[in-house]
């Protein structure tokens, strides 16, 4: 399949990779790239040979936020009917690990794209902001929910109000991104990550990952419950048999996904 704002590859080791291309925009999301990802997603999740996705915007910037040119376009009425929430919502929908590797820009959806990943690696030039504000408008895919819930008041107001970027190091202690590495090494060690989560349990993978983000938007009782049938769950899989057999026997798990 052939994409025009995205490029994608087809790694060994169960990941596939998502790389942002418009180049000329700072890969700025208008709703074509959006929609393109959220297809790849889709298809990613359907497919049993792909246990993880990378998503970069390549060496330089990962991405410079929503399309200012193509939003100037809108008026209230267009914002509502705008096809890009369907997207976003799309994109979180996604079940499998989402691996984000940024170097660069990652401002306004860009920064909220950064936060619909479940890790992110960030080269140590990479710069994070929401400067909506300049431009007399909010976040408008998560940022303002996601932001505080991830940094907490202090940073993301700062952010949000302020529309000044913070930097990988200030992200990293923030909890924003999960590791700092030199820029060159920014896909490879997303990509390293990906594949060791690609060779884990799928069913766990996924299960996991449910769980952690019902974390965000519910109370401990719930998310607890949630936890014990998701455990409880898993007792019911082949995998989780090999993984105990495996580990009785002293030798290297097989998993199968079932
Ligand atoms: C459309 C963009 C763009 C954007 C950059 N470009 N950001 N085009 N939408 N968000 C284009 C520029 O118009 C220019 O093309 C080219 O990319 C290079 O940008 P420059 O400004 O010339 O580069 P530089 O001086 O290096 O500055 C880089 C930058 C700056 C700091 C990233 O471009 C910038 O501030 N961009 C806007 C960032 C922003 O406000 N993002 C939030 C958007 S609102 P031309 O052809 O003109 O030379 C948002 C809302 C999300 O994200 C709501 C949910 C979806």
């Amino acid at each position: 399949m052939t994409y025009q704002t995205i490029n994608t590859q087809s790694a060994t080791k169960g990941v596939l990779t998502i790389t942002l291309n418009r180049p000329e925009a700072f890969n700025a999301l208008n709703t074509l790239l959006l929609s393109e990802v959220a297809d790849v997603l889709e298809q990613a999740d359907k497919d049993s040979d792909i246990g993880a996705v990378v998503i970069t915007g390549g060496p330089k910037v990962f991405a410079a936020g929503a399309d200012i040119k193509e939003m100037a376009a809108l008026d209230a009425v267009g914002v509502m009917n705008d096809d890009r929430p369907k997207h976003w919502r799309r994109i979180y929908q996604f079940s499998k690990p989402l691996i984000g590797a940024v170097n660069g820009y990652a401002l306004g959806g860009g920064c909220e794209l950064v936060m619909h990943c479940d890790i992110v690696i960030a080269g140590d030039s990479a710069l994070f902001g929401q400067p909506e504000i300049n431009l007399g408008i909010i976040p408008g895919a998560g940022g303002t929910q996601r932001l505080i819930r991830t940094v907490g008041k202090p940073l993301a107001m700062k952010m949000v109000l302020s529309g000044e970027m913070i930097d990988a190091q200030t992200a990293l202690q923030a909890n924003l991104v999960a590791e700092v590495v030199i820029p060159e090494r920014t896909i490879e060690r997303a990509h390293e990550l990906a594949a060791k989560i690609a060779s884990k349990p799928p069913i766990a993978v996924r299960l996991a990952k449910e769980a952690l983000l019902k974390a965000f938007e519910t109370d401990l009782e719930s998310g607890l419950n949630l936890e014990r049938k998701a455990f409880t769950l898993l007792a019911a899989t082949e995998d989780r048999n090999e993984g105990i057999a495996a580990f009785m026997e002293k030798r290297k798990p097989e998993f199968k996904g079932r």
